[in-house]
C-alpha cells in the first residue's frame, strides 16, 4: 500500500485538518456546558450517541480547562476492552500531538505505555481494579471517566461502588482540611437509561450531547438463516455489486468468525473482474495485533470498497469513518452467560434489542444507511430490551469472590448498582466459605485468590485447581468443558433406539461424567470425523464449542502452573473425588427404599431418564444440576462413595457434624 510522503507542509496540513474535525464534532458545540458543570459538580453524567465525541473530547477539554494537572492530579478513562484502550490512546495522542507516553498514555495488561508525563490515561476496568489495589483512594486522579456505562460489566459496576466510595472519603478529607484533592467522577454511556446512573451518584447532572444521526434503512430477513456466515458472505457481495459506494461494518460474534469470512471475503473479492470496484477485507477484534488494526481507519484505497468484519468492539467503544452499510448477524461472545459452569466471556449469545439498534446506527454516522439485519422481525421482537447487568447474569458467589480479590472485604455492604438480596448475599458467601476460598472472618484464602483468576464459577475452577492433586488436571478438564454445553449428543425423534444402542458404547458403569469422557477420547482418536459423529450421533457442533472452551481453559491452567496433561489414566476414582471437592453438596445418598436422598436439605431427587445412571443404585450419587419439574430430578450424575465426603469438603462436613 502506498504510504503518503511525512513532509513537514504535509504534517501541518494534517493538523490543521484534525483540529477541524474536532471541532465539527457534535460534541464541541456543548465544549462550555460540559467543562462548566464538571467544574460545579462532583459526578456527572454524558450521554451521547456513538461517535459523537465522549471518549476523545471530553478528556481534553477537561484538562485544557485547568481541570486536572500534574499538581491536581490527572485523568483516568476505564474502557472494557483494552482494543479500545490502546486505540483512543493512540488518537488522542495524535490529536494533541504529542507522543504516546508523553501526555496521552494507556495502560492495559501487560502493556503499559503511561509515564509520569501522563495526563491522560486509557486503561481498562481491569487495569483501574488492579491500581486500587495499590493506591486506595487512586490519590493520583483528579477525574475518573468510567466510559461505556451502558455496558454494565462486572468491572465496571464495581468501579460504580468502589469509585463513589473513594470519593467521599477524599471530600471528608478534603473538609476537614487533610492535603487531599475531592475527587471527580464522569460517567459516559451511549445508551439513555441514564436516570439508574443518576441515582447512584446521588443524582447527578445529566448532559445529553445531540448525537447527529441520519437516518438508517433497517432490513430483516425473511427466514432464520441457518448459517450467519454464508449469509453475511452473501449479503457483503449484493451490497458491493448494486448498491453505491461506502465502506461496510459486518458484526460478528468472534475472532475465528471473523477469520473464516475475512478468508471467504477475499477468496470471492479475487474473483471480481479488474474493472469492477475492488473489495478489501479488513478484520477487527481485540486479540488482533495492533499493525493490522490500523487497516481498519485507513481509508480505502481508490475504487476500492473497505469490508470491516468486526466484534462488538464496533458497536460502541470505537468509531470507524465511512460507514454506509451494517451488516448484523445478531449475535455477540458474552461473558457470564453460561450458567450450567458460569464460564464467561466465551460463549455466543443473541444480542439485546439496544445493541442491534446501536449496530444499526453505526451505519448513519455520516449520512443515511442501511443495515441488514441477519435474522427476522420476529427474532428481533424476543431479543431482550437491554443487556442484562452482568452482576445479575453470573453466580453471586462469583461476583462476590471477584470483588475480593479486587479488596472489598465486606461485600454485604457493598454499594451495590443492583444490590442482590442480603439473603443471596450470605447463601453465596457460604457457598465461597464451604469451598474453602474464604476463611472463617470472611477473607480470601491463597485457593480462593486462585480460584477468582479463572472465568469459572467457583465450584469449577475448584474442581480444576484441585485436579492437580487428584493427578487428573486433563480429565477434569475435558469433563467440565462437556458440561458446559447443552448435550453432546443428539436424539432424532425417529431413532432414538438407535441413538441409545450408539450411545450404550460409551457408558460407564459410574455414571454420566466418565462417559463424557469416553466420548471425547473416542471422538479424539478419529480426529472429529463428521461420519463417525454422525454414526454415534455425536452433536458436532456443540462438542467444538465445548473444545473451544477447554482451550482457553487450557490457557488459565498453564498460567496458574498447572499442567493440563497430567492424567490418572484408569485410576478414575480421582476424578470423581476431584469434582467432589466442588460439587460436595450436589449429593445424595441412597435410601433403604431405594431412593436417593440430598445431603443438603434431604430432599428425594430422582436421576433423570438421560442420565447413565438411570437405573441404577450406588450408595450415593453427586450430580451438577437440579431440575425442578413435577419431581426434582437430577443430571449428570456420577457414583460415589460416601466415605469420599469428608475429605472432599473436610470443612463442610465438619460442621456439619459439629453442629448435630
Ligand atoms: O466516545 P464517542 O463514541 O462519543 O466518540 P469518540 O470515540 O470520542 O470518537 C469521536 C470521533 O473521532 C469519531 O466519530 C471518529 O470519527 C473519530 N475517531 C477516529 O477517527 N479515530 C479514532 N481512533 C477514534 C475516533
Ligand atoms: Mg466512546
Amino acid at each position: 500500500m502506498k504510504q503518503p510522503a511525512k513532509d513537514p507542509k504535509l504534517i501541518k496540513q494534517q493538523r490543521q485538518k484534525m483540529l477541524q474535525f474536532r471541532r465539527q464534532l457534535p460534541i464541541y458545540s456543548g465544549r462550555e456546558a460540559i467543562i462548566e458543570t464538571i467544574k460545579a459538580n462532583d459526578a456527572v453524567i454524558v450521554i451521547g450517541e456513538t461517535g459523537s465525541g465522549k471518549t476523545t473530547q471530553i478528556p481534553q477539554f477537561i484538562l485544557e480547562a485547568g481541570l486536572a494537572s500534574h499538581e491536581l492530579g490527572t485523568i483516568a478513562v476505564t474502557q472494557p476492552r483494552r482494543v479500545a484502550a490502546v486505540n483512543l490512546a493512540k488518537r488522542v495522542a495524535e490529536e494533541t500531538s504529542s507522543t504516546l507516553g508523553g501526555k496521552v498514555g494507556y495502560t492495559v495488561r501487560f502493556d503499559d505505555t503511561s509515564s509520569n508525563h501522563t495526563l491522560i490515561k486509557y486503561l481498562t476496568d481491569g487495569m483501574l481494579l488492579r491500581e486500587l489495589l495499590m493506591d486506595e483512594l487512586l490519590l493520583k486522579y483528579k477525574v475518573i471517566v468510567l466510559d461505556e456505562a451502558h455496558e454494565r460489566t462486572l468491572r465496571t459496576d464495581m468501579l460504580f461502588g468502589m469509585i463513589k466510595n473513594i470519593q467521599r472519603i477524599r471530600k471528608d478529607k478534603a473538609a476537614q482540611g487533610e492535603d487531599v484533592e475531592p475527587l471527580k467522577i464522569v460517567i459516559m454511556s451511549a445508551t439513555l437509561d441514564a436516570d439508574k446512573f443518576s441515582e447512584f451518584f446521588d443524582m447527578a447532572k445529566i448532559l445529553y450531547v445531540s448525537g447527529r444521526l441520519f437516518p438508517v434503512d433497517t432490513f430483516f430477513t425473511k427466514e432464520p438463516q441457518a448459517d450467519y456466515l454464508d449469509a453475511s458472505l452473501v449479503t457483503i457481495f449484493q451490497i458491493h455489486l448494486k448498491q453505491g459506494p461506502g465502506d461496510i461494518l459486518v458484526f460478528l460474534p468472534g475472532q475465528e468468525a471473523i477469520e473464516t469470512l475475512t478468508t471467504l471475503v477475499k477468496e470471492y473479492a479475487a474473483q471480481l473482474r479488474r474493472s469492477q470496484q475492488q473489495v478489501l477485507a479488513c478484520p477487527l477484534f481485540a486479540a488482533l495485533p495492533p499493525s493490522q488494526q490500523q487497516h481498519v481507519f485507513d481509508p480505502a484505497p481508490e475504487n476500492t470498497r473497505k469490508v470491516i468484519l468486526a466484534t462488538n468492539i464496533a458497536e460502541t467503544s470505537i468509531t470507524i469513518p465511512g460507514i454506509k452499510y451494517v451488516v448484523d448477524c445478531g449475535l455477540a461472545k458474552m461473558r457470564g452467560f453460561n450458567p450450567k459452569i458460569g464460564v464467561e466471556s466465551l460463549l455466543v449469545h443473541p444480542i439485546s434489542k439496544s445493541s442491534a439498534w446501536q449496530r444499526t446506527g453505526r451505519a448513519g454516522r455520516e449520512a443515511s444507511g442501511t443495515c441488514y439485519r441477519l435474522y427476522t422481525e420476529d427474532t428481533f421482537r424476543e431479543l431482550d430490551d437491554d443487556t442484562v447487568p452482568e452482576i445479575r447474569r453470573c453466580n453471586l458467589a462469583a461476583a462476590l469472590l471477584s470483588l475480593k480479590a479486587s479488596g472489598v472485604d465486606d461485600v454485604l455492604s457493598f454499594d451495590y448498582m443492583d444490590r442482590p438480596s442480603r439473603a443471596s448475599l450470605v447463601r453465596a458467601l457460604e457457598e465461597l466459605y464451604s469451598l474453602s476460598a474464604i476463611d472463617d472472618r470472611g477473607h480470601l484464602t491463597e485457593l480462593g485468590k486462585r480460584m477468582a483468576s479463572f472465568p469459572l464459577d467457583p465450584t469449577f475452577s475448584k474442581v480444576i485447581l484441585q485436579s492437580a492433586d487428584y493427578g487428573c488436571t486433563k480429565e477434569a478438564l475435558a469433563i467440565v468443558s462437556l458440561l458446559s454445553v447443552d448435550s453432546i449428543f443428539y436424539t432424532p425423534s425417529d431413532k432414538r433406539e438407535q441413538a441409545a444402542e450408539a450411545r450404550r458404547k460409551f457408558l460407564h458403569p459410574d455414571g454420566d461424567h466418565l462417559t463424557f469422557l469416553n466420548v471425547l477420547q473416542a471422538y479424539w482418536e478419529v480426529k472429529g470425523d463428521l461420519g463417525w459423529c454422525r454414526d454415534h450421533f455425536i452433536n458436532v457442533r456443540n462438542v467444538k464449542v465445548a473444545l473451544d472452551i477447554r482451550d482457553q481453559l487450557v490457557r488459565f491452567c498453564e498460567r496458574n502452573n498447572i499442567p493440563p496433561q497430567v492424567s490418572c489414566g484408569t485410576d478414575t476414582d480421582q476424578v470423581l473425588k476431584c469434582f467432589l471437592t466442588g460439587f460436595f453438596r450436589n449429593t445424595a445418598l441412597l435410601q433403604p427404599d431405594g431412593s436417593y436422598k440430598s445431603v443438603v436439605g434431604n430432599q428425594i431427587v430422582k436421576i433423570h431418564p438421560g442420565s447413565a445412571m438411570f437405573g441404577k443404585r450406588a450408595e450415593g450419587i453427586m450430580y451438577n444440576e437440579l431440575v425442578f419439574t413435577t419431581k426434582h430430578y437430577v443430571r449428570n450424575v456420577s457414583a460415589i462413595q460416601s466415605s469420599w465426603l469428608p475429605e472432599a469438603a473436610p470443612k463442610y462436613f465438619n460442621n456439619m457434624r459439629a453442629s448435630v
